[in-house]
């Protein structure tokens, strides 16, 4: 069988200290149209924690080496060693100097990691290990050094010179040229380095620390994008401000820039003092951008600043250990945006993309634990589980320490390790340390892959008032590891009555909270907890802000889940309660659907929306998230064989039916929530806009919905309401929606961020047709295959948000994102991983849908050019058995 390259995979036990430190590293940068030229000048010493060599291996790739010297003489190339990825020179134990001269084509580097470009101005992006495409370098995260760099271009072409740190000193050259010197005075790996060369507006504000630094803060953005900075500074601002009071952290440096660019794999990158970011989190007008986007700006514009303390302050010791600065840099984004907006409806969001998302990425074969225990490609391991799953084990010790004892934790983490290269043992031991625990059964965590399931059953003794609770827990095998232990999940519980009141908890010597409940932990296979003083029989309130990332299995009755969802005091469990009877009238219908008898909902959901609708107390955002039914992605997750058409229509049926039985509730909150003036981006407007957009769908199933939605599209100031008319209008297949589409694109064509919007439209109309839609999106002007932004609009968007378009029977989106996937790796190899991975889940699919699936996987595998990053999701997948993970 022909295989792609196999590389050989990276094992997170086989880690060594690298044998040399760099005492400084001098770059010079001369930068032409067609090549740039690197010099570099390493200065080493002998690292005495580490064992002796007698060579220096450095990395490196894609680029001609000019020259090598070894403290000021010339190396002949049989005085050293070059492969694909290295350079090997012979060194004596002295401390020396070894420079290098290499040339590298940024205008060729279609993988947008090393140095590239967008439109006409370069860029690198340098995580994980995109150094290396630069200069010869030891491109690992525990080597860190002072970086000294200048960088040297035309004047007309390229006006703005930035790297990281300070600018020191600036000149003209001969020619129409000139240069900057910046040094970064924090000592830093070279995944967080970065330039930027190019003609770029700046706008800039300033920030006073609590300290009294006066930080100039400066966007630099394409000219005709000057003027949609504002919000991404305003956040900026906010996140400096919130780190100082909540963490009490400052910002370092008397410069903070930041870069926004079209072509970027991620969503940012915390380069010191110089971040790059995907232009879609920057870039915001109330006309071109929706209030997620808005939310999506501010939080990521927190996380790459909460970076600057975790990631680059204290920096990873090798990438296994990659959590340690995503998932709490996550943890912290999130506390960000719960503190500034509404905490509940943050958790929900944050809950339902982690089941949506994580749980089937850590059912398949791509499972692994947050930190992993090997990779090939590392650039693969930029996952759900890693940031996401990751950001939930912090929040658990959060949990578990009270806000207090994790603020203690964190001061001790940072007092021991600020300047160094850490692992995840070392944030556990300055948690446990700093408040006198033991972790030791809670760090199992970060070795175990899949995702537990909470079992729970509840028995109520009248004669003695008592609630016994037993939990229990399971962990299935997973692909990468068969043998799970139990775990010490923390379980938030309280009890409520029949009548909506909350009994308050005694368990044992555990106090109740001010919200009447108590933080059972789970820390075997099972455990009984007996509720005392309780006067009826209760319900249970379990796993309140989803206090642990597991699947609860409750066999709630619907009564009490009505009860729940109408009267708990904690807004987490009343969306789940919802979210609960939806999802049990959804797949109720796909059974009966599959044996074609007739499908119908209850009176109790009905009457459980009805009361959504008139809830005139809660936060309408809350009401909205209560009454978007769960997608589709995460239904098929609840069922043992996903029945793509099946619960398609079952969802479709259940909105109709609601939409039919409640259409005056419907619009009279519709209505209710249509804007009171021009458009703002309060919290309380984005509210009322989420609601209104969240009865539209429900709307479309009446006769009044598309006139509504083309009213709402006419006379919208803003974009999140013209989106969600022209989505209602475009997924209904109303007769206007081709015309409502064109002119979309008429008004927009030149504004790349909102035609991702337009794309991505297209590409998530339900139905088998859609296949052919998307090939003429492919066609259009606008697309490019090389940027990951319309890649992800079009390609992403409909191999993983459009199950019956991609996951059609006749199996041509399959055929279609193979074709797709292998010219993708040509290009951009990081961007083709992501995109196969929307073949992981191909066991959980029906016998011919699956062997369509593995067919095509495996003539992906077939080709001999494949990148290290398809290759080894490809060869995962292929590892699945259907039905059961084959281990082994
Ligand atoms: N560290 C970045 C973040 O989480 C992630 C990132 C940006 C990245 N660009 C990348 C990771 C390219 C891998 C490759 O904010
Ligand atoms: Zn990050």
């Amino acid at each position: 069988m022909s295989k792609g390259t196999s590389p050989k995979a990276i094992l997170r036990k086989n880690y060594t200290p690298y044998p040399w430190l760099l005492k400084g590293a001098k770059l010079r940068f001369e930068i032409d149209d067609e090549t740039t030229r690197v010099l570099s000048a390493l200065s080493f010493e002998a690292n005495p924690a580490a064992q002796a060599s007698k060579t220096l291996k450095l990395d490196g790739q894609s680029m001609e080496l000019l020259s090598v010297s070894l403290d000021g003489r010339r190396l002949q190339p049989a005085d050293y060693e070059q492969d694909r990825d290295h350079l090997v020179v012979p060194v004596g134990q002295e401390p020396f100097l070894l420079e290098t001269e290499v040339l590298i084509r940024p205008r060729e580097n279609t993988a947008l990691e090393g140095l590239y470009m967008s439109g006409d101005f370069l860029l690198t992006q340098c995580e994980a290990e995109g150094f290396r495409k630069i200069t010869y370098f030891p491109d690992r995260p525990d080597v860190m050094t002072v970086f000294d760099v200048i960088l040297e271009a035309d004047l007309d072409r390229f006006p703005v010179l930035l790297s990281n740190g300070n600018v020191v000193e600036t000149g003209e050259a001969n020619g129409g040229r000139h240069w900057a010197r910046w040094v970064d005075p924090f000592a830093k790996p070279s995944y967080l380095f970065a330039l930027v060369a190019g003609d770029l507006a700046c706008v800039e504000d300033r920030f006073m620390t609590r300290s009294g630094r006066d930080v100039s803060l400066r966007f630099y953005v394409e000219h005709e994008n000057a003027d949609r900075c504002d919000h991404a500074m305003e956040s900026l601002i906010n996140a400096m401000k919130w780190d100082e009071s909540r963490f009490g952290l400052e910002y370092d440096l008397d410069i903070y820039n930041v870069v926004a660019t079209n072509d970027f794999n991620m969503g940012a990158m915390e380069n010191k003092s110089l971040n790059i970011f995907n232009s879609r989190y920057v870039l915001a007008s109330p006309e071109s951008a929706t209030d997620s986007d808005y939310q999506g700006i501010e939080s990521v514009i927190g996380h790459e600043y909460f970076h600057n303390w975790t990631g680059n302050r204290v920096t990873c010791r090798d990438w296994f250990q990659l959590t340690l600065k995503e998932g709490l840099t996550v943890f912290r984004d999130q506390e960000f945006t719960s503190d500034l907006q509404s905490r509940a409806v943050k958790r929900i969001q944050d809950v339902r993309n982690l089941r949506s998302s994580q749980f089937p990425e850590d059912a398949g074969p791509m499972a692994h634990p947050i930190r992993p225990d090997r990779y090939k490609e590392i650039s693969n391991f930029y996952t759900m589980t890693v940031y996401r799953k990751g950001a939930e084990i912090i929040r658990m010790y959060h949990t578990l320490l009270g806000e207090e004892g994790f603020q203690r934790g964190m001061r001790l983490y940072f007092e021991r390790h600020d300047g160094q290269a850490v692992t995840c043992d070392d944030f556990l031991a300055a948690m446990a340390d700093a408040n006198d625990v033991d972790f030791e059964r809670f760090g199992r965590w970060y070795g175990q892959s899949g995702t537990p399931v909470v079992s729970a059953r509840g028995e109520f003794d009248e004669g003695s008032g008592t609630y016994t609770l037993t939990l229990a827990q399971h962990t299935a095998p997973t692909l990468d590891q068969a043998e799970k232990q139990p775990l010490l999940i923390p379980v938030r519980a309280a009890l409520i009555s029949k009548t909506g009141n909350v009994i308050p908890a005694r368990v044992g010597d555990l106090e109740a909270d001010a919200s009447g409940s108590v933080l059972l932990i789970l820390d075997a296979d099972e455990k009984r907890f007996v509720f005392r003083d309780v006067p009826e029989q209760p319900v249970p309130s379990l796993l309140r802000d989803f206090s642990a990332p597991v699947r609860l299995e409750f066999d709630a009755s619907p009564a009490d889940l009505a009860v729940l969802m109408a009267h708990d005091n904690n807004a987490f469990v009343r969306w789940e309660s919802a979210q609960s009877l939806a999802s049990r009238a959804i797949l109720a219908n796909v059974e009966r659907r599959a044996a074609a008898r007739p499908m119908h909902i209850g009176d109790g959901l009905v009457a459980a929306f009805r009361a959504l609708l008139a809830d005139g107390q809660t936060d309408p955002a809350l009401v909205a998230e209560a009454i978007m039914l769960p997608d589709e992605e995460y239904l098929g997750g609840q069922v043992d064989e996903v029945d793509v058409d099946g619960i398609h229509a079952a969802r479709c049926f259940v909105r109709a039916e609601l939409a039919g039985r409640l259409e005056d509730d419907f619009l009279a909150r519709y209505h209710a929530m249509s804007s009171q003036g021009p458009y703002d981006k309060s919290a309380a407007s984005m509210a009322r806009r989420s609601l209104r957009n969240a009865c539209l769908p429900y709307l479309m199933e009446t006769t009044a919905g598309e006139a509504l939605a083309e009213t709402q599209l006419d006379r919208s100031d803003n974009m999140t309401d013209a989106l969600a008319a022209l989505r209602a209008l475009v997924h209904h297949r109303a007769g206007s929606s081709q015309r409502a589409l064109d002119a979309f694109e008429s008004r927009w064509r030149h504004d790349a961020l909102v035609m991702d919007k337009w794309f991505a439209i297209q590409a998530s109309i339900p139905g088998p047709d859609t296949l052919e839609t998307v090939q003429h999106l492919l066609a259009h002007p606008g697309f490019s295959l090389k940027n990951p932004n319309k890649v992800r609009a079009v390609i992403g968007v409909f191999a993983t948000l459009n199950p019956t378009g991609f996951h059609a029977a006749h199996g041509g989106g399959y055929r279609f994102l193979t074709d797709r996937v292998i010219a993708l790796d040509a290009l951009n190899p990081q961007i083709a991983a992501r995109m196969v991975s929307a073949f992981n889940s191909w066991t959980r699919y029906d016998a011919d849908r699956s062997v369509l699936m593995r067919t095509e996987l495996k003539r992906i595998a077939g080709y001999s050019t494949l990148s290290p990053d398809v290759s080894e999701i490809v060869g995962n997948a292929l590892r699945m058995d259907k039905g059961r993970p084959e281990n082994g």
